[in-house]
């Protein structure tokens, strides 16, 4: 047994190696063929991170945290007389290269299998591979192959999971859902916007378009200095205070993949609350 563990923690690692140097090669990403080994380990590597994670004191204060009655009565209100929800996946990254990328969705599949009213899983994230993909299918995802840019609205109850996103991602869905019927249909779990809001980040534009990762106070002004940038957008997320009720979840164990992850619920009463109260000032 021990040989044979051994023999299987070899051969991921091999895996991991080959993958990695295939998947950084961007040109070649798509004519990539799908190993059918390649899959069959990926999948067996998700279940047994789906076990693991259920096994933890990090899912026990999850489930524990979600069953508490202020967090059951939110989800209460966001369910409505709807008796179910969809999940929709955002930013989850490389499962094949990444432990965090697997954590997040272990956790996901998990809170699929246990709430019991989450029918339809969407995901969607620009890195996700072919074999990737296919594994997500066989979890039972729905796997979009649209970029919806965050901009998707929430017609019906709608939990968006998105760990460690931009937040112009989390902005871009906050806009498009900035009406007091279609918030309320919104439930976010993914960084604290609390966090955002007491330390803004900085976001650049690089040549191709694509904002930069946020840089935070003096590091960007060194790193930056000089250099020319624009801040994006991120004046609904950060005016969402008024009528936004956050819960933060215990990251204290597998830290790297929860880090800083609240839920986010909305309750906006009236048009007023909605109104931008926020400006980007460098
Ligand atoms: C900071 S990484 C987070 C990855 C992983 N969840 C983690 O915690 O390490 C942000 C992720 O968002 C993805 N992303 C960027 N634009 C996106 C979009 N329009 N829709 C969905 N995901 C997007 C990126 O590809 C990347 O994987």
């Amino acid at each position: 047994m021990a040989i044979l563990r051994k023999t299987m923690e070899i051969f991921n690692s091999l895996q991991d190696l080959k993958t990695s140097l295939e998947l950084n090669d961007w040109g070649k990403r798509n004519i990539l063929k799908i190993v059918p080994f390649r899959k069959k380990i990926l999948m067996w590597r998700m279940k047994r991170c789906i076990n693991k994670l259920e096994s933890s004191q990090f899912y026990h204060n999850f489930r524990h945290q979600v069953n508490t009655p202020t967090i059951s009565g939110h989800f209460s209100k966001f369910l409505g007389s709807d008796s179910k929800a969809q999940m929709v996946i955002y930013g989850i990254g490389n499962i094949e290269l990444e432990e965090i990328s697997r954590l997040q969705l272990s956790l996901a599949m998990l809170m699929k299998k246990d709430f019991g009213w989450i029918e339809l899983v969407e995901v969607f994230d620009p890195v996700i591979s072919k074999t990737e993909s296919q594994v997500m299918k066989t979890l039972g995802c729905s796997v979009l192959s649209i970029n919806e840019h965050g901009r998707r609205e929430a017609m019906k109850p709608t939990i968006f999971f998105m760990p460690h996103c931009e937040i112009h991602l989390y902005n871009n869905l906050m806009e498009t859902n900035w009406e007091l019927s279609l918030l309320r249909n919104l439930v976010i779990l993914g960084n604290s916007f609390e966090e955002y809001r007491k330390r803004p980040p900085f976001i650049v534009i690089l040549e191709n378009n694509q904002p930069f990762a946020p840089v935070y106070g003096d590091n960007f002004k060194k790193f930056w200095k000089g250099r020319p940038y624009f801040s994006i957008a991120m004046e609904h997320v950060m005016s969402a205070e008024k009528f936004t009720n956050e819960f933060r979840i215990d990251d204290s164990t597998y830290f790297a993949a929860f880090a800083f992850s609240s839920w986010h619920f909305f309750n906006p009463c009236s048009e007023t609350e909605l109104v931008i109260n926020y400006s980007y000032d460098d």
